[in-house]
């Protein structure tokens, strides 16, 4: 039995890798894809969803819709020095030949998302590997629709961790915390995959030489662009490491054996100052699935049989 799934995701390089995972997973049923504004602004997100649907060109044309611009509150922030301008790290994508790999969903990604948990009822994993703006926005409109999703499964927050964008914050989170309360308080099943495990496994240049290079195949080379690594001098070239957040998420929906989960009660920071964004643990809030650990070798040969 495949897994029905959307994404909703802000196509950064991670996010991109995510997508040519699930794709190429013969576990999961893509039905869609919607874009938020994350990494880099929606309409450049949203452009490259189009650019990979191009590149991977799935047999199962998936619905894209567009969806939040900015966050429910507070200020709109981008990671182009992690993704690049483009939100690809520079890399091109051969495949233009002039088709069409999806199908276009004329009204908002919170719409569309909807329209598949109402479509598809206790069927649908919705994968969120950006902000959590459209899944809030989904909430408010129907929030009973959104109970008939089966799990949401969310790539974000630092919970026993540092985070990435303050000390206390992940940039998923960071960028709209006021949808992660939302959304944490849903009361739909969820599974967080924070950068408490996300930080376990990463590409290393020896990786890239020894499984990547070898590979040779359109994903293997989109990886090596996409992450900047320079195959004459065996170095990433504007990073050390290159995490893997959102192939993990897609990788805990394909095999969940991979992670290690601790049910928690969490609760998420929504006053401004030094803490907005932060995950705490409470003793009483919303109970999430949280993933703290992972079989970081099986992980990654899941991750690079998804490059062939
Ligand atoms: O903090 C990592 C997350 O933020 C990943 O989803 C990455 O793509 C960015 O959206
Ligand atoms: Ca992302």
């Amino acid at each position: 039995m495949t897994k029905k799934v959307v994404i909703d995701c802000d196509v950064g390089v991670d996010d991109a890798l995510a997508l040519i995972l699930a794709f190429h997973s013969p576990e999961l049923e893509v039905k869609a894809v919607t874009g938020v504004n994350g990494n880099v602004p929606l309409d450049t997100v949203f452009t490259n969803i189009q650019k990979m649907l191009s590149f991977i060109q799935p047999a199962c044309k998936p619905l894209i819709a567009r969806g939040a611009n900015q966050p429910l509150k507070g200020e709109t922030i981008h990671a182009h020095s992690v993704h690049g301008q483009d939100g690809l790290g520079g890399a091109k994508i051969q495949c233009e030949d002039g088709k069409t790999w999806w199908q276009n969903y004329p009204r908002h990604a919170s719409e569309l998302i909807l329209e598949m948990a109402h479509q598809h009822p206790d069927e649908i994993t919705l994968v969120a590997v950006g902000p959590l703006t459209n899944l809030a926005l989904a909430l408010k409109q129907d929030p009973a629709g959104m109970k008939k999703l089966k799990e949401l499964v969310i790539m974000g927050g630092a919970v026993r961790t540092r985070g990435n964008v303050t000390p206390y914050a992940e940039f998923n989170i960071y960028s709209d915390p006021v949808a992660a309360k939302i959304v944490f308080e849903s009361g739909i099943p969820i599974t967080l995959v924070p950068l408490d495990v996300t930080h376990q496994v990463f590409l290393t240049p020896r990786w890239m030489e020894e499984k990547a290079k070898p590979l040779n195949t359109p994903f293997s080379n989109f990886l090596i662009e996409a992450t900047g690594y320079d195959i004459e001098t065996h170095r990433f070239r504007n990073r050390d490491t290159i995490f893997l957040h959102d192939p993990l998420a897609v990788a805990a929906v394909i095999e969940p054996t991979l992670v290690k989960m601790e049910r928690l009660s969490l609760q998420v920071e929504i006053q401004d100052g030094e803490y907005y964004g932060k995950i705490s643990e409470v003793k009483k809030g919303p109970e999430i699935d949280v993933c703290l650990g992972v079989d970081a070798e099986r992980f990654l040969e899941l991750f690079v049989s998804g490059l062939r």
